[in-house]
C-alpha cells in the first residue's frame, strides 16, 4: 500500500506542480506590454466606433463576458453580426423597450455563431444557422444566409439584411457589420408577445427559454468549475497521502 501511494502521491504533486509554474509561466509574458492580451469584443467594436447602441446591449445582458471567455477558452472561435447606432434608431419605436431582459440576451445572442466563421465560409454553411441564442431548427431562432460572390444576405424571417463590412477577423473572432438588428421570429415573430397576459405561449416560451440559456451558461462554468474542483481534489489527495507515509 505504501510502495504504491508514494509514487501515486509524487506523481500528484509533481504533476501539480507543473500544472502551477505552467500557469506562471504562461501569465508572465502577459505582463509585459504585449498587444496580444484576452480578446474583448466590446473593445474591438469601441474601436471601430458607431456601435454604441450595441455595446451596450452586450454589457447590459453580460453577453460581452460570455463571449470574452468563450474566446480566452476555446478554439472554436465566434462570429458576431454587428448592427450599427443607425440600425438600431431605425427600429420602430419601443422595440427594445417591450423586451424583457432574458430576450434581451436571445436578442444578442442572436447575433453571435458558435464558431469562427471567415466570409468566403458563408457559400458553404447549410441554413438555418445555429446561433448562441438556441436551437434554429425547431423554428424559434432561425437565421439563413445566401450568398452571390462576396455578397451575403441574412435572413430571420422577419428581417432581410446584408453583410455590409468586415469590421474585424483574426482567424478566431470575426465581427460582420449588418445593416439591420436581426430579429428572431421567437421574439418579433407573429403576434407581439408583450400584450397577451401571457395565458400559454408566454409561459411554455420563458420555461423552455431558461433550461436553454441556463444549461449553456452553465455548460461554461461548469466545465470551469470542474477543473477547479479536480484540481483541488488532486491537492487533496496528494496531501492526505503525504501524510500517511
Ligand atoms: C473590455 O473593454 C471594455 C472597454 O470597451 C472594458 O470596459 C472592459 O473592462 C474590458 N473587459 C476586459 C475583460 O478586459
Ligand atoms: C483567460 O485565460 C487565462 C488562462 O487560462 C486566465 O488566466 C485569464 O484569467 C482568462 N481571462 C479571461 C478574461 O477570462
Ligand atoms: C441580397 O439582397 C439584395 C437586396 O435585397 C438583393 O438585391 C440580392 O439579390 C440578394 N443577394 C443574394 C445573394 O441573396
Ligand atoms: C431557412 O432555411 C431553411 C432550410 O433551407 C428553410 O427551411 C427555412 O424556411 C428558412 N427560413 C427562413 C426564415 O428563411
Amino acid at each position: 500500500m505504501r510502495n504504491f501511494l508514494l509514487p501515486t502521491s509524487l506523481l500528484l504533486v509533481l504533476t501539480i506542480l507543473h500544472c502551477t509554474t505552467t500557469t506562471s509561466f504562461a501569465q508572465s509574458p502577459a505582463q509585459s506590454p504585449a498587444p496580444s492580451g484576452p480578446t474583448n469584443c466590446t473593445k474591438i467594436l469601441e474601436k471601430a466606433g458607431q456601435f454604441t447602441m450595441f455595446i451596450r446591449l452586450l454589457k447590459s445582458t453580460q453577453v460581452a463576458d460570455q463571449i470574452n471567455t468563450q474566446l480566452n477558452n476555446s478554439n472554436q472561435g465566434l462570429t458576431l453580426f454587428a448592427p450599427p447606432d443607425n440600425a438600431f434608431s431605425s427600429l420602430k419605436s419601443g422595440t427594445l423597450n417591450s423586451l424583457t431582459d432574458q430576450d434581451k440576451v436571445e436578442l444578442v445572442q442572436f447575433h453571435v455563431l458558435p464558431t469562427f466563421v471567415p466570409l468566403a465560409q458563408f457559400q458553404t454553411v447549410s441554413n438555418p444557422l445555429r446561433t448562441q441564442a438556441g436551437n434554429a431548427n425547431n423554428g424559434r431562432f432561425p437565421l439563413n444566409v445566401t450568398t452571390a460572390g462576396n455578397q451575403v444576405n441574412v435572413t430571420t424571417g422577419v428581417v432581410d439584411t446584408t453583410v455590409a463590412n468586415t469590421i474585424y477577423t483574426d482567424g478566431q473572432l470575426a465581427i460582420y457589420q449588418v445593416d439591420k438588428v436581426l430579429l428572431p421570429l421567437d421574439l418579433f415573430g407573429a403576434p407581439p408577445p408583450a400584450l397577451a397576459p401571457k395565458p400559454e405561449k408566454g409561459s411554455s416560451s420563458s420555461s423552455a427559454d431558461s433550461p436553454v440559456s441556463a444549461k449553456d451558461d452553465s455548460d461554461d462554468t461548469s466545465g470551469v468549475m470542474g477543473l477547479e474542483q479536480h484540481v483541488i481534489l488532486s491537492l487533496g489527495t496528494a496531501l492526505v497521502s503525504l501524510f500517511f507515509l
